[in-house]
């Protein structure tokens, strides 16, 4: 058996988010265009007697509801076997931060211990597993760009053309995700489909990043600003900073779309003297995968 396995898994933002009215089960129908970027976190497994987790990076407490010890047993479950692992995740992506970041980590631990265990799962069986621990782990696996539908667990691929550089204002004060739905099913109680994004897909199939402007939506920013009318103001003052501002998720990560690498450096540098929180990454990224075993 290998001695360890590391993976990168990436955060992802919602170039799209459109909401349609909740489900008998309490899902809400989406239609949204996800965006890998490469900004993730760094997954080490190692054989050992029993499962554990350790996180660095962030003083995130951990329970055993963690979705990447969920996804460790879901490996076990389904294999039959009852290997045992240490799981150390050193944590950049923020945390409640709208960015996917517990769902990347559940991603990257199917893909580290499929490796380290030898189970040899093929892709559809760990999007099978992907999409039974959270509606976005599947795109974790996947990465890239991609439509998503139902619960943003169906997935199809859009080929990249343009590159896009992003600056990220990020905020320690986390949004919970149910909360921001709650919000949204107040201020949108009537029965509703999901609007479509087929204007932001076909723009993506541009070579110039460009064409996307005035096509970022999301649906869930209005909600999250309800609970939070300051982040409403942030937003504000930040739109036309860049090409264009979205919401990611359920917030409160607020991203810029850049025109180009050097305009982003910029961007990011000049938001942090004004005292904000930046992060600088670049998308479409690929989805969680090896980089080193041993
Ligand atoms: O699927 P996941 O466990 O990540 O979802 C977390 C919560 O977000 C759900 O319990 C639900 O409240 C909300 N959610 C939703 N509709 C979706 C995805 C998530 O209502 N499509």
């Amino acid at each position: 058996m290998l001695s360890s396995v590391t993976v990168h898994a990436p955060a992802k933002i919602n170039m799209a988010l459109r909401v349609g009215g909740a489900r008998p089960d309490g899902y809400h129908p989406l239609t949204t265009v996800f965006c890998a970027l490469d900004l993730a976190d760094e997954i080490v497994v190692a054989p050992a007697e029993g499962l554990s987790l350790t996180i660095t990076g962030n003083d995130l407490a951990v329970d055993d509801n963690n979705l990447a010890l969920r996804a460790a047993r879901a490996l076990q479950d389904r294999t039959g076997m009852d290997y045992g692992a240490t799981i150390t995740i050193d944590k950049k992506i923020p945390v409640a931060g709208g960015m996917g970041g517990g769902s990347a980590d559940a991603a990257g631990t199917l893909v580290a211990l499929n490796e380290l265990w030898e189970l040899g799962l093929s892709h559809a069986d760990l999007h099978g597993l992907a999409a039974g621990l959270g509606s976005d782990v599947p795109f974790g696996l996947v990465g890239g760009l991609a439509l998503g539908t139902s619960r943003g667990e169906n997935l199809l691929p859009i080929s990249p053309r343009a590159f896009q550089s992003w600056v990220l204002v990020t905020d320690s004060d986390g949004l919970s995700t149910p909360d921001v739905f709650r919000h949204y099913d107040l201020l949108h109680p009537e029965p509703h489909e999901p609007a479509d994004v087929d204007d932001l897909v076909e723009a993506l199939g541009s070579d110039s990043v460009a064409e996307v402007a005035g096509l970022l939506v999301n649906d869930l920013a209005e909600p999250a600003f309800t609970i939070r009318p300051d982040l409403r103001e942030l937003f504000e003052r930040l739109e036309g900073a860049g090409i264009a501002t979205v919401l990611s998720g359920s917030g409160p990560t607020i991203g810029i779309l850049c025109e180009s690498d050097t305009a982003a450096d910029a961007l990011a540098g000049a938001l942090r003297q004004e005292g904000l929180s930046t992060l600088r990454t670049d998308g479409p990224a690929a989805g969680a995968h090896v980089v080193r075993s041993s």
